[in-house]
């Protein structure tokens, strides 16, 4: 099928090219990255983001060090220093990094990461597609689509193969509080998709849930720990407990790169906390009284008992099932 959403990142002539998300919906501009320090500078200021087009971003910033003569292994620590939480980038660079180390092609390993995400993807949108009953109303949180991964999306590609096979699947998009991923980038998507949906505020979901509103909720994750505790964008934890409170289903979705094999449970998941000028200001406006100070957690953690279950390329599990389907350590010093 062909997509409308640009590729959020991708390799061309030596370089990584990447959408900068940050303009979006206003302007589609690309971003042309050459060296270590600049990708890791793109991913760390959210040019792009997303845990799985963090991931893909940052092998190809393996591949630019390889052809630049850089040492690897300073520029994976240097890629691992941008932005803590995401489980996919730290998949990435070990996948990478293991490749070099037996005298793999660089480069191949890169593209071959960004080409399993696409296909993990997409698995994950025919696995997902089954749980989305016909006309069905699906609340999701933050940006979990084509832009945060490589075409197709997590969260947002069950809800593509459904709108594909008919079943008409309506959207309330959270606006997604303090950079707005899901009011920027969620709605521009679904826009370009055709795909009915309606943007509501951060705290409008209870409403909604409450009056029988919404069907079922399917968000993306950053890191998965092992007893299924699961890192997604701040306000997710909220809604799984909202979702529980009113007897609705909530799902979550992401690749095998996102579940974490080394954290036992969601205590063990670096959560990264960001400037607090993200919530002092809003659109070009301070939204706060001159010395306010801010608190801004870029993610929360939902417990492993408000999951219905996680929709991945393996088939929908349990949360019971984690452990045994992802409990492996890759990782290569
Ligand atoms: O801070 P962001 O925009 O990188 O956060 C993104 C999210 O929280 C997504 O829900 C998550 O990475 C899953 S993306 C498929």
């Amino acid at each position: 099928m062909e997509q409308r959403v640009p590729l959020a990142v991708s390799w061309h002539d030596g370089a990584t090219i990447l959408l900068d998300q940050r303009l979006l919906p206003h302007e589609t501009r690309y971003v042309t990255i050459t060296t270590v320090a600049g990708m890791a500078t793109a991913i760390r200021d959210m040019v792009v983001r997303g845990a799985p087009a963090i991931g893909v971003a940052a092998a190809y910033g393996m591949a630019i060090a390889h052809s630049n003569g850089d040492d690897i292994l300073a520029a994976r620590s240097a890629l691992e220093a941008s932005r803590p939480t995401a489980k996919d980038l730290f998949t990435a660079v070990d996948r990478v990094a293991a490749a070099w180390k037996v005298g793999g092609n660089v480069l191949d390993e890169a593209h071959a990461f960004a080409a399993d995400t696409e296909a993990a993807c997409r698995r994950i949108g025919e696995f997902g597609a089954e749980l989305i009953p016909e006309g069905a109303r699906v609340l999701t949180h933050c940006n979990a689509g084509a832009l945060a991964t490589v075409y197709w999306g997590t969260a947002l590609s069950p809800i593509r193969v459904a709108h594909l096979m008919g079943k008409m699947p309506f959207v309330f998009v959270d606006e997604t509080r303090p950079r707005n991923q899901g009011s920027r980038l969620t709605s521009w998507e679904l826009m370009e998709e055709g795909i009915d949906h309606a943007i509501i505020a951060d705290n409008a979901a209870g409403h909604f849930m409450a009056r029988g509103g919404i069907d079922l909720v399917i968000t993306g994750a950053d890191r998965i720990a092992m007893n299924g505790d699961s890192a997604n964008k701040i306000g997710t934890y909220e809604k799984a407990v909202l979702a529980r409170e009113n007897g609705i289903p909530f799902y979550v979705a992401a690749p095998s790169s996102t579940f974490d094999p080394s954290a036992p449970t969601g205590g063990d998941i670096p959560i990264e906390e960001r400037g607090e000028e993200e919530v002092l200001w809003c659109g070009g406006s301070r939204m706060a009284p001159e010395g306010a100070r801010a608190r801004n957690p870029a993610f929360d953690v939902t417990p492993a008992r408000y999951i219905r279950a996680f929709i991945t390329e393996r088939g929908v599990l349990k949360p019971s099932e984690v452990r045994r389907t992802f409990g492996r350590d890759i990782r290569v010093t």
